[in-house]
């Protein structure tokens, strides 16, 4: 009900809450838990820090999303300062390096100051988009290729570039009034089976329809939770006469 490709990259304390099917598509680092909505994928990419991601988001290869900065007003940038993670392979740093406390308590106070991002539902991101922290995604928004994500998204906005700014809305006003309404993504794709999603006034009539009928009604189901510890990854066994194999007979 969860895809995880690559479950190795997700780090140990990380909780994944989700209403399924979600997909972690490709190679996806995972650095903090994160909720996460049904048919959403992400393709490849770094989830430094997410608060949530809705239903029917669509994210492209190369995604980055609420990664932290480094302090740019010490005397260093350099992380090994506060974070023991990237040079533990050293041993006269492993072994003797004692992180200040002050240090870690600022910069852990400068990691919190803005909020993990929120994605709302049937969002498209393109390829290599980063998102930085603080940063709302409207729902029906999609973000261009290659952008850099810096302020909040208007639901059903087209936005590009580095800073990323508005392209266009996706429809006028009145449409973005009722889509909020309806809010499609709340079904399940099974029960919008015969609307005619390239018809967006027709689409909105029929699923309207349907819920005044009594025919449809919206996903109620809890979130399910993913971590390392309850699927771990299957321990590796040794192939009968792999010996052979490598010892070239
Ligand atoms: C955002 C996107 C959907 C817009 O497509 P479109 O509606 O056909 O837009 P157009 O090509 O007509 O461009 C409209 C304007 O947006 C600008 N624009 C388009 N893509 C842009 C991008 N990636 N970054 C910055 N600006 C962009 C164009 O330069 C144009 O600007 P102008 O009006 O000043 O000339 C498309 O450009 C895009 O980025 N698609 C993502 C593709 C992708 O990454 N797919 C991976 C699979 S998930």
């Amino acid at each position: 009900m969860i895809q995880i490709k690559s479950p190795k990259l997700i780090s140990k304390n990380v909780v994944i809450r989700y209403r399924a099917p979600f997909s972690l598509v490709g190679n996806v680092e995972v650095k903090r838990s994160f909720k996460a909505g049904y048919y959403s994928y992400i393709r490849s990419g770094l989830v430094a820090s997410l608060n949530s991601i809705g239903n029917y988001c669509s994210i492209g290869p190369g995604f980055t999303v609420g990664d932290t900065n480094h302090p740019v007003d010490w005397l260093s940038t350099a992380g090994l300062l506060y974070t023991k993670t990237r040079f533990n392979w050293y041993q006269p740093y492993k072994t003797r390096f004692i992180p200040d406390p002050a240090h870690v308590a600022l910069k852990k106070d400068m990691d919190t100051r803005k909020a993990a991002p929120v994605i709302g539902n049937d969002v498209w991101i393109g390829g290599n988009v980063t998102v930085l922290r603080g940063v709302t995604i409207g729902d029906g928004a999609i973000v261009a290729a290659g952008s850099i994500v810096t302020k909040d998204v208007a639901p059903f906005a087209i936005v590009g570039g580095v800073p990323a700014k508005p392209i266009r809305m996706r429809f006028d006003e009145e449409t973005v009034a009722r889509l909020q309404q309806v809010k499609w993504w709340d079904y399940d794709i099974l029960d919008l089976m015969g609307v005619d999603f390239s018809d967006i006034h027709r689409a909105l009539d029929q699923i309207s329809e349907r819920v005044a009928a009594g025919t449809l009604r919206p996903r109620t189901d809890d979130y399910l939770t993913w971590s390392q510890a309850a699927d771990p990854p299957p321990a590796k066994v040794p192939r009968p006469f792999s010996f052979l194999k490598r010892s070239g007979r």
